[in-house]
């Protein structure tokens, strides 16, 4: 049972292995958060202070007692307009124009199995491994009522949560703001991570202390963004990756959204989390019900690493879907860097039969081989073959392909329209523009309404053409650019607003039918690299391209702020040429290699530049990325440096039975006579032996996690790291232990 309620209490308490999460209903019906951390086996509200502060008005039941405000109080889900002036969940506008939602208890169920949440992505249960916990919550002034839902799976430390805000009045009410979570914790000193960036750099590492007042990142921009990621951490202020208290939370969801943090004036902090309210404005009619999308929450007593487990257990086994989740992703070789628009069949051909000699397993056909994509200022939108190109088809291109012992995975960008497309010329009312005014163009495109049922069937059909006419195996679904044009010809002028959710719904959608449409295919994400990388879409497509930046040294910065909370499988990552196309680094190919292992590997060169020694290496590559393809997709993942403050990268995987591990990464600098760097390993048996592959010494798990070992001395600049591990059972005779 991870689901206790106790009706007389009002308390409940949702419990994992190592944490605990209180709710409890008072006197009044307010439901108050009271604890989430390790567990306690206690009532926690005896930590709980109501000190009487000035100017935190009091509901109108304890109207005298000063020390009882919804502004002081930790709560689970704050109503408002009740006189709690902490960053809110909800916004409701009534018919009569004011706005106040004061939700009271109203009611419990617990239920077997993890809710589902009808339209939006979410965590799923494998067998009886989850529970959920519903609580009711009820105005009963204006009739809107909330339904909480916890989701667990006390094996990975994970809680769940969503909301759905129904309208059980007589009129119709706007939605301003509907969040998935909040959570206050009382007490502490916390640090905040999050991970902020740009095009081609996403997902850099931020860590600052909490200052009084809010802090947030969020998303406008109709995707979950490069800029900022839907995903936060609170830590204490000392918490490294192997101690200190940890909250983590990641929202199930790929459109605008928004962290909200506030460090109050009782030092209490308050999360919030969900769909940005910004850029939204929901129609709610009397009968309707509103969901929230899904975030994900857990909880570490033992530092960051452990955290990062937590989410990495759950989104490996419970949001990736299909049968990529389990089976071994395809090593391809991409087109894109190789070749830009500059290709035919012949080209192709090529390039495929070398990635063939090489080993790889699928050949991707990136952008330019549809419409007339010359450039990326055309096409989009013309999802039929370019036989001027192509000359052909695609049909023989892929057979030739695939008698080469390849797969073949193509390029598709749906969600977009050039505005020089046969379908733009077509269908100019597609496109999300507003009315009288020139579009913002973006990367030469626009964006397709996919609010509307039939841009979404003409898009499903086309791609459905596509991947019916030839043997294809792999999709690349890029997205290219931000939202701007909120304008729907399909929609009432009352539910613009309602847009960007909307187009992500229909996103879903489109995602849902094709994948079950084509459950053998991979559907690898892209939004110009990383733009949309989060859960929502990891529930869709298990790997997703993680940044257009190649560059291995920045790929270090980029994979380690995304290890944060995503698994290592869910990351594309290629060995690219150098100099690299996006910075002009050159970096040696091993370490380039070592860097695209830490993902679903692949490369994106063309291998006929490649000279004898390289290809040769090349292919010892590929057999080695084979060989350690369980322990990266499926072991355990740990950071062991910090590459912003850190002279070098360096990070381990762990089969689950610890009888494997490798140690891969990146010395950055060499300088002369260079002390060598020792790092401590994680996860192994202490009193197991383990082999290093390089040299056959033997050490135990137990000097290997306290001592250490040291790097090997570097030779040039961005030098790779890899120290393989197996389990010996005899020591070496020359060793002693
Ligand atoms: C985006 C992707 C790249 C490539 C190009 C093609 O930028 O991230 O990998 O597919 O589009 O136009």
């Amino acid at each position: 049972m991870s689901i206790e309620a106790n009706g007389k209490t009002g308390l409940f308490r949702i419990l994992t292995d190592n944490t605990e999460y209180q709710i409890k209903a008072d006197k009044n019906g307010v439901l108050k958060h009271i604890w989430y951390g390790p567990k306690t086996g206690t009532d926690m509200e005896y930590m709980l202070d109501y000190p009487d502060v000035g100017f935190s008005g009091n509901i109108y039941e304890e109207a005298y007692n000063r020390s009882y405000s919804l502004d002081t109080m930790p709560l689970e889900y704050p109503g408002i307009g009740t006189g709690d002036f902490r960053v809110s969940v909800l916004k409701v506008v009534h018919d009569n124009g004011s706005c106040a939602v004061d939700l009271r208890y109203d009611g419990f169920d617990v239920k077997q199995g993890k809710y589902s949440i009808p339209g939006l992505p979410a965590v799923y249960s494998n067998g009886d491994e989850a529970e959920t916990l519903e609580l009711y919550l009820k105005d009963s002034v204006s009739g809107i009522s909330v339904t909480l839902k916890y989701g667990v799976i006390p094996k990975y430390d994970i809680i769940t949560r969503s909301a759905v805000i129904s309208n059980h009045g007589k009129d119709t009410v706007r939605l301003l703001s509907a969040l998935s979570m909040c959570l206050d914790i009382p007490y502490g000193e916390w640090d905040w991570i999050h991970f902020a960036g740009r095009h081609a750099m996403e997902r850099i590492t931020e860590r600052a202390p909490l200052f009084h007042g809010i802090q947030e990142s969020s998303s406008s921009r109709g995707t979950s963004s490069h800029q900022q990621n839907p995903s936060v951490i609170l830590c204490d202020r000392n918490a490294s990756e192997t101690s200190g208290e940890c909250y983590g939370a990641a929202l199930m969801y790929s459109g605008s959204f928004k962290t909200q943090i506030e460090y109050d004036q009782l030092n209490q902090t308050r999360l919030v989390m969900g769909i940005d309210p910004d850029s939204f404005d929901w129609e709610l009619k009397p009968g309707g019900s509103f969901y929230a999308p899904e975030a994900i929450m857990t909880y570490s007593s033992d530092g960051l690493d452990k955290l990062s487990q937590n989410f990495h257990h759950v989104i490996r086994n419970n949001v990736c879907r299909g049968k990529y989740k389990t089976s071994k992703r395809p090593i391809l070789l991409n087109n894109w860097e190789a070749t830009y628009f500059d290709f035919n069949e012949e080209k192709l051909e090529q390039i495929a039969r070398e990635a063939a000699e090489l080993g790889a397993d699928m050949f991707v056909m990136d952008d330019g081989w549809f419409g007339k994509r010359d450039s990326d200022s055309s096409g989009l939108g013309d999802w039929v073959v370019n036989e001027k190109r192509l000359r052909g088809g695609l049909k023989p291109l892929v057979d030739k392909i695939t008698a080469m012992g390849l797969k073949f995975g193509i390029w598709f960008e749906p969600e977009m329209v050039s505005e020089d497309s046969d379908l733009f010329r077509k269908h100019s009312d597609w496109a999300l523009t507003l009315p009288g005014r020139k579009p913002v163009v973006s990367r030469g495109q626009l964006v397709l309404d996919l609010t509307r049922a039939d841009v979404r069937d003409h898009i499903y059909n086309a791609i459905s053409a596509i991947l019916g006419s030839a043997d294809i195996s792999y999709v690349k679904w890029d997205m290219n650019r931000s939202i701007c044009g909120r304008y729907s010809r399909e929609l009432p002028s009352e539910r613009m607003g309602e847009i960007q959710h909307r187009y992500v719904l229909g996103l879903y959608e489109l995602l849902e039918r094709l994948t079950s449409a084509y459950p053998d295919v991979l559907f690898e994400g892209c939004s110009g690299g990383g733009g949309r990388f989060d859960a929502g879409m990891l529930y869709y497509c298990p790997q997703i391209w993680c940044s257009d930046d190649t560059d291995a040294y920045e790929r270090t910065k980029i994979q380690y702020g995304t290890s944060f909370i995503y698994p290592i499988s869910t990351v594309g990552s290629h060995v690219s040429a150098v100099p690299n196309h996006q910075t002009g680094r050159i970096t040696p190919l091993e370490s380039r290699a070592v860097t695209a292992m830490a993902g679903s590997f692949g490369y994106e060169l063309d291998p006929n530049a490649l000279t004898d020694e390289e290809k040769s290496a090349v292919k010892e590559q590929i057999v080695r990325f084979k060989k350690y393809n369980d322990l990266i997709h499926n072991g355990t993942y740990h950071r062991l440096s910090d590459p912003a403050a850190d002279k070098f990268a360096a990070w381990q995987f762990v089969l689950p039975d610890m009888s494997e591990s490798l140690v891969h990464g990146m010395i950055y600098k060499t300088e002369a006579n260079m002390l060598r760097y020792p790092i401590r390993l994680r996860g192994l048996a202490e009193d197991k032996l383990y082999k290093l592959d390089s040299d056959g010494t033997i050490y135990t798990g137990k000097a290997l996690m306290s001592g250490g070992i040291l790097l090997p001395r570097s030779w040039g600049d961005y030098a790779p790291i890899e120290l393989y591990f197996t389990e010996a059972t005899e020591v070496r005779k020359d060793e002693k232990i």
